[in-house]
Formats: structure tokens, C-alpha cells, sequence
């Protein structure tokens, strides 16, 4: 079988990697991934099934019952649960809160790696994430990983006018002991505290261009 065309971008919370992934799959033509929204949506039924977030053993049990599914509609992946579109709770500040535990739990994390290699199998892709250059999809044809400092970070998050504990998160989502937010050993680290979402996108074409993935137009 050949390998899956997969582009991973990587990186901590509110670094870019959403904006930076959905313009560059959009330059190639290629699906565009978020798999933090998977989580989100496991954290929103986690939440509407009255769960203790933190209660990794009761979140275990629950995660199987879960009909999480991500349709493609327009070129677009879209994340429903039970068959509906959910999109608008995903950032709210209650999921914000609880995402990094719910994401932690390792029957959690075995259902949506199984779909994001689904997903990844299936066509060519850029998939943002956490562990998608060191887990998901090790073999990806490039791996990318997208930081900035966590002032810089926290300030874009307030732009979007969002109450977010990105350090917190980022904490968690380091120390687990399941697929840890770290970078890849052969991923591109980019470090976007100075740059426009232009130059970061810029930078990573170059390097998909330098490898011979894209042609020297593209
Ligand atoms: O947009 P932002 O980078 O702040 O977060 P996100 O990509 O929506 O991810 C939300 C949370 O999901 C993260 O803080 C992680 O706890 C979890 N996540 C993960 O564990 N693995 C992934 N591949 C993607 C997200």
C-alpha cells in the first residue's frame, strides 16, 4: 500500500497551525484536517452526558457509546455527533476548560486516531493536531510543528475573543502519559511569534517545494 499523503502540523494552542494548515490544503488542494475538533466534539458529549471530565475512568467507559463522525461537504471535514453539526459549541468556554482531560484518556484518543487515519488513508491531506508527526501518521510526507511564545500565544486567543487557558492546556496536553504534544524529531519547527500567517505559510510551501512534493508553481 502506498503511502498516505498526509502533510501533519503540529503545535501548541493557539500557535497558527489551524490557519496556517487550512491555507496551505487550500493552496494544494488537499483536505484540511482539525483534529482538535475531534476532541472537542468527544469533550461535548463528554459534558452533555453530565461526565466528570476528570474522572478518566468514567470518560473511558463512555468514550465507545460516542457517534462521532466527520462528513466531507465541500471540500470541508466537518465534525458531527449523532449525525448533527455541532461546530458552534466546540470553542465555548466550557469545552475550552475541559478538552485537555477529556483528550488525555487513552479510549478517548484510540477512536479518533482510528478515524483520523481513516480520513488520512483516503485522499490527500494537511492535518493540525498534537500528535499527528509522532503518532497519527508518523510516516507523513512532511511534519511540521507551529509554536510561538505563550505570550504571543494568549494575545491571539484574546483577539478571537476567547476565554482560554491556553497555558494550562498546553501543560496538560505536554505531561500526559498518551501521545504527548511534542515536536517530531524530523518535523520543521516554525516559530511564528513574529511572523504573518502570509510568511508562516510562505515558509512551509518552501520547504514542501525544497522536498519535491509540490511543483516549483505551486
Ligand atoms: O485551537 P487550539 O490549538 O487551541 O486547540 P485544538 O487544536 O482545538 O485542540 C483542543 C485540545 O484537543 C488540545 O488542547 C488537546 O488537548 C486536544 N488535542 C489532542 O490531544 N490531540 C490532537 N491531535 C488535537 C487536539
Amino acid at each position: 500500500m502506498p503511502a498516505p499523503l498526509v502533510i501533519a502540523m503540529d503545535g501548541p494552542a493557539a500557535s497558527g497551525k489551524s490557519s496556517v494548515a487550512r491555507e496551505v490544503a487550500k493552496r494544494l488542494g488537499w483536505l484540511f484536517v482539525n483534529t482538535g475538533n475531534m476532541y472537542r466534539a468527544a469533550t461535548w458529549a463528554a459534558l452533555r452526558d453530565h461526565l466528570n471530565p476528570l474522572d478518566e475512568d468514567q470518560v473511558a467507559r463512555a468514550a465507545d457509546s460516542w457517534n462521532i463522525t466527520c462528513p466531507i461537504a465541500d471540500g470541508q471535514c466537518i465534525v458531527q455527533l449523532d449525525g448533527h453539526d455541532i461546530e458552534e459549541e466546540l470553542n465555548n468556554e466550557k469545552v475550552n476548560r475541559a478538552v485537555s482531560f477529556v483528550a488525555r484518556v487513552p479510549a478517548v484518543r484510540d477512536r479518533l486516531v482510528a478515524l483520523q487515519r481513516e480520513i488520512g488513508r483516503a485522499q490527500p491531506v494537511v492535518m493540525e493536531g498534537r500528535d499527528i508527526g509522532t503518532v497519527v501518521f508518523p510516516d507523513a510526507v512532511a511534519k511540521f510543528y507551529i509554536d510561538a511564545t505563550e505570550e504571543v500565544r494568549a494575545r491571539r486567543r484574546g483577539l478571537q475573543g476567547q476565554t482560554d487557558t491556553v497555558s494550562e492546556r498546553d501543560r496538560i496536553d505536554s505531561t500526559r502519559k498518551t501521545a504527548p504534544l511534542i515536536a517530531a524529531q524530523d518535523a520543521v519547527v516554525i516559530d511564528s511569534s513574529h511572523l504573518s500567517l502570509d510568511e508562516v505559510v510562505t515558509c512551509v510551501m518552501n520547504e514542501l517545494r525544497a522536498r519535491g512534493l509540490i511543483q516549483p508553481k505551486a
